[in-house]
């Protein structure tokens, strides 16, 4: 089989194809079709099958050959703890948790928020959801109040999970506080909470709404698995756009469970009984597909591990782990080996460990820089693919498809699209480009199984944030071209979403966050260059006329702002005082032109711009910051 033949044998029938790939399901009633376009350009996958996530995931497994592998090798360095759960254990505890669940009055259909650090009993929140379709939205650690209040507020949920704090490198973040400011500050309100204490800290708990994990589950039902319609709602995943309110990524059941299953094979080349790692967050799309259902839905044993790459305890600790547990695959962002070649630039900690088990080293997140690609390549010996994909997606777009085919490494390149992508480079006007030409990059209507069919209660947004620009296209909100050989290259964004390790913020948001600033007038807020992070934000204020307190105090009441609202996550640091900003003669902001400033790059002011002399202040104003080249 060759990547092409795979490739074409979707083409020429993209549902037959889907169908096939069905058949590595459980059904409890099989779809009757696969591709359901009575309304588009809305699509659905095998809508009508009936089918239960946790039972692919845990129970067929449990109940069949793979009852004491294990299921998650939880690890972390963070608090020394190291455990491994079975599957068959990791089934009975989501048949438990299910079980309280439902006796606490969680019906399917209900909404879950999961706001809770890298252990165990995050997964099992999340499998316990699947269990009995009620759908879970897990909200990432590092945000704080608000950002958990707007996510209350737009999921609606019944019931709120957390945990009672997470632990970073030296200090430890207690959510409970958070938790009940973002409930003070949300105008929807859950009927319960469950709190896992742990033993870092003890949370306070509010009587008659929230209650201890294992008081929770006490005494409660083991209950089975619910079968729920191929579109039923998996989760609802928020993702950063252009504006400050999230975009809630709905994920269907069933379309989720045929695609993840393909790609862990085709993708990462792993059979059942193997060690996946990807080193990321249950709070983000990469921690929902790798370190939850992927590896779960395929018979694997996933690694939890709860730990940053570089002092939990040093830049040793990626290789520890993969040694210790035979991982064969890994997975993470381009920045976390920045930190560990900064840390460790010639690899010294690599040779104290075997890695004989390791075959392939995954990156996405954020454009892979050739210079870590390289560095990996030469400290590891083993394929270091980038691959391209968004939380919109769920899965790979582009990658190298080691299980199909291994292709050749063209560093810069994530590879080529998979079967289910029709990946194409538009203009502006929405024609398909040549080789070599950067444009738009667009997919082609349906996308495949297991991508976002809509935004929760936000159809209108769906359509306009990616459908509308390019009619039978989906809009990726990236940039780039494909070269003579089909290689896609990501070049840019197209839109005012930044990549800060690895960890995608809307520029908006945090711009929100410091015109709330009594002081503040206007402001713009641009992703600068950063050699660990990728990108980090810097903002650009415009004061009241008539303020005069210190430039200084104001920039710090911003950056705590930033911090408190949107969440130490953002890693706003970075702000100046500047008179005006950049705009065109109709008002719009010119943010990338200054971008290009800020990285000293060429860059062209456009015809329209209002006044071309506010760029040289721009340029000044971000020489005194150490950005945009010599004074
Ligand atoms: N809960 C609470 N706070 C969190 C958090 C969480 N789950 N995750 C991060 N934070 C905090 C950090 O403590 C840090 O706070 P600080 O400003 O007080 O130092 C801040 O958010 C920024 O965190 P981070 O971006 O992780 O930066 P860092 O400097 O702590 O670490 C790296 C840098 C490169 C080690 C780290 O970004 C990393 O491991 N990245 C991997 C990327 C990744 O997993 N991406 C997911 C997509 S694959
Ligand atoms: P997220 O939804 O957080 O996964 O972010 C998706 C965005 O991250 C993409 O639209 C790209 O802008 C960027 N991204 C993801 N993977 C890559 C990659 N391999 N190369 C370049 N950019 C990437």
């Amino acid at each position: 089989m060759t990547y092409q033949t795979e490739y074409k044998a979707w083409k020429d029938a993209p549902e037959a194809y889907w169908m096939k790939q069905a058949e590595a399901i459980d059904w409890v009633s099989p779809p009757s079709k696969a591709l359901f376009d009575e309304g588009a350009p809305l699509y659905e996958w095998f809508a009508d099958a009936q089918v239960n996530t946790c039972w692919n995931a845990v129970d067929r497994h449990a109940n069949g050959a793979r009852a004491t592998q294990a299921a998650i090798i939880y690890d972390s360095p963070v608090t020394g703890q190291k455990t491994t759960i079975t599957y068959a254990e990791l089934r009975d505890r989501c048949a438990l948790m299910g079980g309280a669940l439902k006796r606490q009055g969680v019906e399917p259909g209900d909404r879950v928020i999961i706001y809770m650090p890298m252990v165990p009993e995050a997964l099992v929140a999340m499998l316990a959801c699947a269990r009995i379709g009620a759908v879970h939205s897990v909200v990432f650690g590092g945000f704080a109040a608000h950002e958990l209040a707007v996510r209350i507020d737009d999921a609606t949920p019944k019931a709120i999970i957390a945990g009672s704090c997470g632990i970073e490198p030296g200090r430890t973040v207690e959510y409970k506080p958070l938790l009940d400011d973002a409930i003070e500050q949300a105008a929807h309100k859950p009927e319960f909470c469950v709190i896992l204490q742990r033993s870092h800290c003890e949370a306070t708990l509010i009587p008659g709404r929230d209650h201890e994990w294992y008081d929770f589950i006490e005494g409660a039902e083991l209950v089975d698995c619910l079968p729920v319609s191929g579109n039923h709602p998996a989760y609802i995943l928020y993702t950063s756009g252009t504006t400050g309110a999230p975009k809630g990524v709905v994920r269907h059941t069933a379309g989720h469970l045929v695609a993840l299953n393909w790609t862990m094979k085709n993708v990462y080349g792993v059979d059942p009984g193997e060690v996946f790692w990807a080193a990321s967050d249950v709070g983000w799309v990469v921690g929902h597909s790798y370190i939850c259902y992927g590896p779960l839905i395929h018979g694997n044993t996933t690694v939890l591990f709860e730990g940053k790459p570089v002092g939990t305890p040093d830049a040793g600790t990626f290789w520890r782990v993969m040694s210790e547990h035979k991982v064969a695959s890994f997975f993470t962002a381009p920045t976390a080996f920045r930190a560990v070649k900064q840390q460790d630039p010639k690899g010294d900690l690599v040779k104290n460990y075997d890695l004989s088990h390791l075959r392939y080293v995954y990156l996405a997140g954020e454009r892979a820089d050739p210079d870590t690609i390289h560095w990996l390549q030469d400290m590891l010996g083993k394929p270091v693919l980038d691959h391209w994909w968004q939380t919109e997606t769920g899965y790979a777009i582009v990658c190298n498809p080691v299980g199909i085919e291994q292709l050749p490494v063209k560093v810069g390149s994530p590879t080529v699209p998979m079967p289910g992508y029709d990946v194409q480079i538009l203009g502006e006007d929405g024609t398909p480009l040549p080789a070599g030409d950067l444009g738009a990059i667009a997919i082609k209507l349906p996308l495949p199984p297991g991508t976002l069919p809509t935004l929760w209660n936000a159809e209108e947004r769906f359509i306009k944030s990616y459908l509308a620009t390019f009619p039978g296209y989906y809009e990726t909100g990236d940039a780039g071209y494909i070269d003579e050989d089909g290689y896609l290259y990501i070049m840019a964004r197209t839109d005012d979403v930044i990549n800060v390790a690895g960890h995608r913020l809307s520029t908006g948001a945090i711009e929100e966050a410091l015109a709330g600033h009594p002081d503040v007038a206007e402001c713009a807020v641009i992703g600068v260059a950063d050699e660990l992070k990728g990108q980090l934000p810097l903002g650009l204020l415009c004061l009241n006329a008539g303020v005069n307190r210190p430039e200084g105090e104001i920039i710090a009441e911003c950056v705590k702002r930033v911090r408190e609202q949107i969440g130490p996550v953002a890693a706003f640091k970075l702000a100046t005082v500047v008179q005006r900003l950049p705009k065109t003669r109709s008002g719009k902001i010119l943010r990338g032109i200054m971008v290009k400033i800020a990285d000293d790059q060429p860059y062209k002011a456009p015809a329209t711009i209002d006044d071309p002399a506010i760029l040289a202040e721009i340029k000044e104003a971000l020489q005194s910051m150490g950005y945009a080249g010599k004074a």
